[in-house]
C-alpha cells in the first residue's frame, strides 16, 4: 500500500492533478485527497479549481457535476461503474412526462441525478440546501421533486412549501436503518445525539436529533463529543479515523453504499497513469443541466 500512495503522490504532482473525495470514500482515498467533503462542498469547490486533471473519488453523478461546471479540466471517474442507484430511477424522459401533468411547475432535482434529468430540470439542489432552494421557487409554481421523495418531503417541512415528489430513493438509506436500531442504540447511548441524512426514511428522520448532510456531520462531528449517526457507513469509519477519542457510534452496520465501495487505491493510481473513464457529456445537455446547477451555486 505504501508503494501505491508514494506513486499516487508522485503522479499527482507530476501531472499538477487534484484529488477529490467524497465524505463516504473509503479511509486511506479521504487521506490522500485534496479536498474532502460534501456534493454541495465538492461542486463548489470545482467551480474553482484551475488544475488540468481531477480524479474525482465518488460517484458518477458527482464527477459529472464538476465536469460540467469546469468544463477546463479533465475529469475522471476512477471506477466507470460506480453510479447512484437512486439517480436511475429517473429518466428525461419520465421527467418530460410528470411536467405534462403539472403544467406550471418548476422542477427541483436532487444533484444524485443524471444530466440528462438535469437538462430537463430548472434548478437543483444537494442535501445541504434544498431547504433554501425550495424557498426560492415563485409561491405561484407547483414545485415537481426529483427523484429523492425522502429528501422532497424533509425539506417541504422545512420550507413550509408544497411539493409533489418522484417516488425514487437511496436504497442504502432507506433500507438501512430501522426504528429498532434506534430504540436500541438510544436505551445504550442515551446521551448521544442523533444525526440523520434527510435521504433516511421519514420513520428514521422524525427522531434523529439533527437532520443533515455529510458536510454539516462533519461539522457537528467537530464541535461534539457523542454522536450516533445515520448516514451511509464510510462517513462514521472516516469520523471515528479523524477522532479516536469521541464517542461516533453508526445507527446500522447495514448502511453501505456498494458503489461508494468501489474505488480503491490502486484504481486511483490507475486513473492517474492511464487517464481513463473521464467524464464526456454531450455538449448540450451539458449547457442546459449548467444552468440548473449554477441556479443552485449562485443560491449557495
Ligand atoms: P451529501 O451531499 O450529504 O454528501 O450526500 C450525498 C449522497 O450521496 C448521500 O447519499
Ligand atoms: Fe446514491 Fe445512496 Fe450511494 Fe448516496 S448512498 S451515492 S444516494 S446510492
Amino acid at each position: 500500500m505504501q508503494d501505491i500512495i508514494r506513486k499516487i503522490k508522485e503522479l499527482k504532482s507530476q501531472k499538477n492533478a487534484l484529488l477529490l473525495a467524497h465524505n463516504y470514500q473509503d479511509i486511506e482515498i479521504q487521506d490522500l485527497a485534496d479536498y474532502r467533503g460534501d456534493s454541495l462542498q465538492l461542486a463548489m469547490l470545482s467551480a474553482q479549481l484551475k488544475s488540468p486533471l481531477i480524479i474525482f473519488c465518488g460517484v458518477q453523478f458527482m464527477a459529472e457535476t464538476a465536469a460540467i461546471i469546469n468544463p477546463h479540466s479533465k475529469v475522471i471517474l476512477p471506477v466507470k461503474d460506480a453510479g447512484c442507484p437512486m439517480a436511475d430511477m429517473i429518466d428525461s424522459a419520465q421527467l418530460r412526462e410528470f411536467k405534462k401533468i403539472y403544467p406550471n411547475s418548476s422542477v427541483v432535482c436532487y444533484v444524485n441525478s443524471t444530466v440528462e434529468v438535469k437538462a430537463e430540470s430548472d434548478i437543483c439542489c444537494t442535501s445541504s440546501n434544498a431547504v433554501q432552494v425550495l424557498q426560492s421557487i415563485p409561491e405561484d409554481k407547483t414545485i415537481l421533486f426529483v427523484p429523492d421523495r425522502n429528501l422532497g418531503n424533509w425539506a417541504a417541512k422545512q420550507s413550509g412549501r408544497k411539493v409533489i415528489t418522484w417516488d425514487g430513493f437511496c436504497p442504502t438509506h432507506q433500507w438501512g436503518f430501522s426504528p429498532e436500531d434506534i430504540s436500541k442504540l438510544r436505551k445504550k447511548y442515551p446521551h448521544h445525539t442523533l444525526l440523520a441524512h434527510p435521504e433516511c426514511d421519514p420513520a428514521i428522520v422524525e427522531q434523529a436529533d439533527e437532520v443533515m448532510s455529510t458536510g454539516g456531520m462533519m461539522k457537528y462531528v467537530e464541535a461534539n463529543d457523542n454522536v450516533i449517526i445515520a448516514t451511509e457507513n464510510g462517513m462514521t469509519n472516516y469520523l471515528k479515523h479523524i477522532y479516536p477519542q469521541k464517542s461516533i457510534i453508526s445507527l446500522s452496520p447495514k448502511a453501505v453504499c456498494p458503489n461508494m465501495r468501489k474505488t480503491h487505491l490502486q484504481d486511483v493510481l490507475t486513473a492517474l497513469e492511464n487517464e481513463q473513464h473521464e467524464i464526456i457529456v454531450d455538449e448540450e445537455i451539458a449547457r442546459r443541466a449548467k444552468i440548473s446547477i449554477d441556479r443552485m451555486l449562485e443560491l449557495s
